[in-house]
């Protein structure tokens, strides 16, 4: 019986020595950035510069570009006569002035709008009532832009070209828009070819390889996406909830008593380690370069849900060969915490700040960009 205990034993440690070599032979985060052109630690800028101008808007993108971001972050629709746009929410409540300009369909989903109806909605003077303290006249009459709109800011900063990092936005409401992505990426030439060298080229991020990352919570879009650009980089997005990642807890949030849903997701976690290492495996079995996981925030707010940076889970990720891009992050405290648990890059809302914490500060405050912009 001893005997037999050892040579198990013996087993169950050259099982697990060899699960350690296959770790130790995937690259570094660092070198498989290197290797895929991603800056390390990259600055994405969440819907552009958007704590300081109204999101997804001209005003957030060209700061966010002119501050020196690596990605322009968002979120991709398609409007009700196929025009790739880009905005967050599902509709037009939140960000624009839809119930004045639209009363009957104010709750209907923004892509049952033509792009000329959504161009004539006011993007930006929402900011500047929720946001006093930043708001600024010229942000008055921002309008939903166009991904082709997005390119042109991305390629219009001559010293600085950042990527575009796209989300698939709830793309089971969009069939075919992952061929459609492709097709305006290679039009606009932003598709690398499948044969490219790697690059490393930190402060034109929009002219290497990694220029295009793409990125989604849905599993079937990861598929479809990387079906049509095999190429590029795609990161899956991570949450514990419903489509994602099972929680530990059924209670809901409003079962629970919590009084905020942040200081509700802050408790949400995995069923158990092995129901996250499914969605890595997952990710990586797919055809992903890493995963975009949820944080737990320090001020909580509209944009904390549950901490899966820890550092065991970041440490299984990179285990895999994957990069971790966490969302969405916008402290010092809370960038300082999430760096020191493994994570490769941030998304942010504040990508000046992030570009301070990263020494790597922008060459204008966001006042003189926002100013040099017309803003
Ligand atoms: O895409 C990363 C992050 O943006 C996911 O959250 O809801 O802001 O799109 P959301
Ligand atoms: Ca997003």
């Amino acid at each position: 019986m001893a005997a037999t205990l050892t040579r198990n034993a013996l087993v169950l440690s050259l099982l697990l020595g060899l699960g350690h070599a296959q770790a130790a032979s995937e690259p570094s985060p660092t070198a498989l950035a290197a290797r895929l052109g991603i800056p390390h630690p990259a600055v994405i800028a969440h819907r552009g510069a958007s704590f300081d101008a109204p999101e997804s808007t001209a005003a957030a993108y060209t700061t966010a570009r002119d501050l020196g971001a690596d990605y322009l972050e968002m979120d991709l629709q398609r409007s009700k006569d196929g025009v790739l746009f880009v905005l967050h929410d599902n509709n037009l409540q939140r960000t624009t002035d839809v119930a004045g300009k639209f009363p009957e369909r104010k709750d209907s989903p923004a892509n049952a709008f033509t792009m000329a109806e959504l161009k004539t909605l006011d993007a930006g003077s929402w900011f500047n009532s929720a946001h006093p303290d930043r708001a600024r006249p010229a942000f008055a009459g921002l309008k939903v832009l166009t991904l082709d709109e997005v390119i042109d800011i991305a390629e219009g900063n001559l010293l600085h070209k950042p990527g575009l990092y796209i989300e698939t936005k709830e793309p089971k409401q969009f069939p075919g828009i992952e061929h459609d992505l492709k097709q305006k990426l290679q039009a606009r030439g932003w598709l690398i070819p499948a044969d490219a060298k790697p690059t490393k080229n930190e402060l034109a991020v929009g002219q290497g390889n990694g220029k295009v990352i793409l990125q989604t919570f849905e599993k079937s879009s990861l598929e479809l996406l990387h079906k049509e650009m095999p190429q590029v980089p795609k990161v899956l997005l991570l949450w514990v909830g419903a489509g994602s990642i099972e929680p530990k807890s059924t209670v809901t949030f409003a079962e629970s008593g919590e009084k905020d849903k942040a200081a509700w997701y802050a408790k949400q976690e995995p069923r158990d380690k092995a129901e996250f290492q499914r969605w890595v495996d997952y990710a990586k079995s797919q055809g992903a370069i890493g995963t975009g996981p949820s944080a737990a925030l320090t001020q909580g707010g509209d944009q904390s849900y549950s901490d899966l940076v820890q550092p065991w889970m970041n440490q299984y990720t990179h285990d895999q060969g994957l990069l971790v891009h966490v969302y969405t992050v916008d402290d010092a405290l809370d960038y300082q915490k999430v760096m020191a648990a493994g994570v490769d890059g941030i998304f942010t809302n504040r990508a000046g700040e992030l570009l301070k914490f990263y020494k790597r500060p922008a060459a204008a405050s966001v006042g003189q960009v926002l100013q040099n912009n017309g803003f």
